[in-house]
């Protein structure tokens, strides 16, 4: 008898502790409704995704990225779809002045915030670096800086609200689709990657990692196998074999 409980204690105690953390992970469509939310990059890809997701899911969409039309289509989208309201401010996010106008729009539009999600991506190119310092310093401006100002401002809305902040982010970043040629693999849905992002950003996760395979497990062994990682990658490239080099004259 003593012998069961010692066993059974503990296995009641995993039961319940799995019953805790899985009753907390419950994702419902319900907790994004009426939800205010900025979604940058929002004109084509993941951000698109999310804004449509969002739409379906009766939130407040503010939109927003540089390609006007294609801004107007996904509004338009949004509403379709069943938003609460949707909207859009275009312009670059190479402005630090726009980023913070962006936010400036929610307050005025929406009254407030309940969640910004930084999700735009400066064009680059994929292969090896090319020396050009000038085209660094326009990725800071878009990639960082942008997201710095954005937060900055956003922060005494979404204190208010007690609200959240959702950076999207890449190992790879557009290296999957510039590299299309030579990658092996398949990029992953982006409708489906864009709804793991709102579910994680819904349940307050401190990080998601999407795919878990493709993401995680490699930045494990970035730290413990950074050689074989190294190797890993390289395999995942069909390149072409290098020229040969040429023959000494005999
Ligand atoms: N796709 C993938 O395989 C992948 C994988 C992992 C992570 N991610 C991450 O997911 C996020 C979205 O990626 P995505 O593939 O969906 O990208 P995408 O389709 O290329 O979309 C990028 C978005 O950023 C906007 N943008 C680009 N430059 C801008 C600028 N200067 N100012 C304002 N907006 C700008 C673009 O709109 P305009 O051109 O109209 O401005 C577009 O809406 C990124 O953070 C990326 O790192 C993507």
């Amino acid at each position: 008898m003593g012998r069961l409980q010692k066993i059974l204690i503990p296995f009641l105690g995993l039961v319940l502790a799995f019953w805790f953390y899985s009753a907390r992970d419950a994702f419902n469509p319900e907790m994004l409704r009426g939800k205010r939310v900025i979604v940058t990059g929002a004109s084509s890809g993941i951000g698109e995704q999310m804004a449509y997701h969002l739409a379906r899911m009766g939130s407040h969409v503010l939109l927003t990225a540089r390609t006007e039309p294609r801004l107007q289509s996904v509004v338009r989208r949004c509403l379709e779809l069943g938003a609460a309201s949707a909207r859009f401010v275009s312009g670059t996010m190479e402005d630090t002045a726009f980023a913070q106008h962006v936010v400036r729009e929610a307050q005025s539009s929406l009254g407030g915030l309940d969640m910004l999600i930084l999700n735009h991506v400066g064009a680059s190119y994929f292969g090896f670096f090319d020396g050009d310092v000038e085209h660094v310093r326009k990725l800071l401006e878009i990639n960082f800086l942008s997201y710095v100002a954005m937060t900055t401002s956003a922060l005494p809305m979404l204190k208010e609200s007690q609200g959240s902040i959702v950076v999207v982010s890449s190992m790879a970043d557009r290296a999957v689709r510039a590299a299309a040629e030579v990658l092996q693999e398949r990029p992953a849905p982006r409708d489906e990657c864009a709804l793991e992002i709102l579910k994680g950003a819904a349940l307050r996760r401190r990080e998601l990692y999407y795919r878990y395979s493709s993401t995680r497990l490699p930045l494990l062994l970035r730290d413990c196998a950074a050689e074989l990682l190294d190797y890993l990658v390289r395999s995942r490239y069909r390149l072409p074999a290098p020229p040969a080099a040429p023959r000494p004259p005999l």
